[in-house]
């Protein structure tokens, strides 16, 4: 590596997206998106923004307030747009608040198995992570650890996903009880990504938390994954930091009008919520009787657990179902009724 770059980056690998499947058209479960595309109305909609509405020589609306207008009406609870900032994904703004509240100030709480990206952002920026444990039979946060950091370790931040990824379960009344005992002076991350899928969120009790800020993503529930949008809840103080750090412009303007006219017609672009959710139920059961360890989950995920993960995810892949191999386990993305058909039989197959 050149002697001009950091040489703790050398231990981090560029983030890759696995290389797919010699199958023809897999089916790609493996990353918690909606299998369905956009509706053909909203893309004839898009479209038709996009190639009038939009002067191409022009940066994009800076501030994006009326989007941010839109978001806060969706989340409710008396929230205003001067308490969202946007990301290019919420992944950029978790690297956002890693430079507002842990850069030069401690480091960063996770309870493995999570997500990857708070840990990865992390070590780019230099910020250590500590982490503390699951239980294996429930992936419940062990407190007492997670206590014990917060007490001797510096922490700055707390990065915890309601509903987990990739284990699916929610915080407990236990948990969320600790969280409500952080420190002000400690950042807490509730990341609500499969919000649409668990309905549940702490975003009620943001006024009485000034140090909670909550994300949520447009690359789930509403299917914007292409365009890479996310947003931040939280104090005022603390979303005028973000907009400080962000870069100017970092939503595409194609990605602020296709935001829009999402959060414009939520409710008919959320519709196959109950549908995901009734076949995720029903996979979980047939996959628990095929002897294999499966979990409840409060998202568009299924956490597996086998004697062999690594051959069952290969035999997978080589059949066409791609899905996560992660944190000790399987993360299997909800499809659509076929998909889930195919994924069954394929590991009923490779077992
Ligand atoms: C828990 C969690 N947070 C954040 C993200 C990133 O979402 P985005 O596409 O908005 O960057 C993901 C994506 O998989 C996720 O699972």
């Amino acid at each position: 590596m050149l002697s001009l770059i950091r040489p703790d980056l050398a231990e981090l690998s560029a983030y890759k997206v696995d290389g797919g499947s010699e199958h023809p058209s897999p089916d790609k479960l493996d990353a918690n998106e909606v299998s369905i595309d956009l509706p053909d109305w909203f893309k004839a909609k898009l479209g038709a923004i996009t190639q009038l509405e939009i002067q191409s020589n022009r940066y994009p609306d800076g501030e994006y307030a009326s989007l941010k207008k839109l978001v806060a009406d969706y989340v409710g609870f008396n929230i205003t747009p001067a308490q969202i900032s946007l990301g290019n994904g919420s992944d950029e703004i978790i690297r956002s608040l890693l430079i507002v509240a842990c850069l030069n100030r401690g480091s960063i709480l996770v309870a493995e198995p999570t997500f990857s990206m708070y840990g990865i952002l992390a070590k780019t920026l230099g910020i250590p992570t500590v982490k503390v444990p699951r239980s294996n039979q429930d992936f419940s946060i062990d407190l007492a650890a997670a206590q014990q950091s917060i007490d001797s370790d510096r922490i700055a931040a707390v990065f915890l996903v309601h509903p987990n990824s990739p284990t699916g379960n929610s915080l407990t009344s236990a948990e969320i009880d600790w969280v409500r005992s952080i420190p002000e002076n400690i950042l807490v991350v509730i990341d609500e990504a499969y919000f649409e899928f668990s309905g549940i969120t702490l975003t009620g009790e943001l006024s009485q938390h000034p140090n909670w800020v909550i994300l949520r993503t447009c690359s789930k529930a509403f299917r914007l994954a292409a365009y890479r949008v996310g947003y931040a809840i939280g104090h005022l103080d603390l979303i005028l930091a973000l907009e400080k750090v962000r870069l100017p412009y970092n939503l595409p303007t194609v990605s602020f009008v296709a935001a829009e006219l999402a959060m414009s017609h939520h409710a008919e672009l959320l519709a196959n919520v109950p549908e995901i959710l009734a076949e995720r139920d029903r996979l979980k059961l047939e996959i628990r009787n095929l002897g294999i360890s499966v979990w409840d989950s409060d998202a568009n995920f299924l956490y597996l657990r086998s004697a062999d993960d690594s051959s069952i995810a290969n035999c997978l892949k080589a059949n066409g179902t791609i899905i996560r191999q992660t944190g000790g386990g399987l993360r299997l993305t909800i499809g659509t009724p076929e998909q889930n058909h195919r994924t069954l039989s394929r590991l009923k197959s490779c077992l």
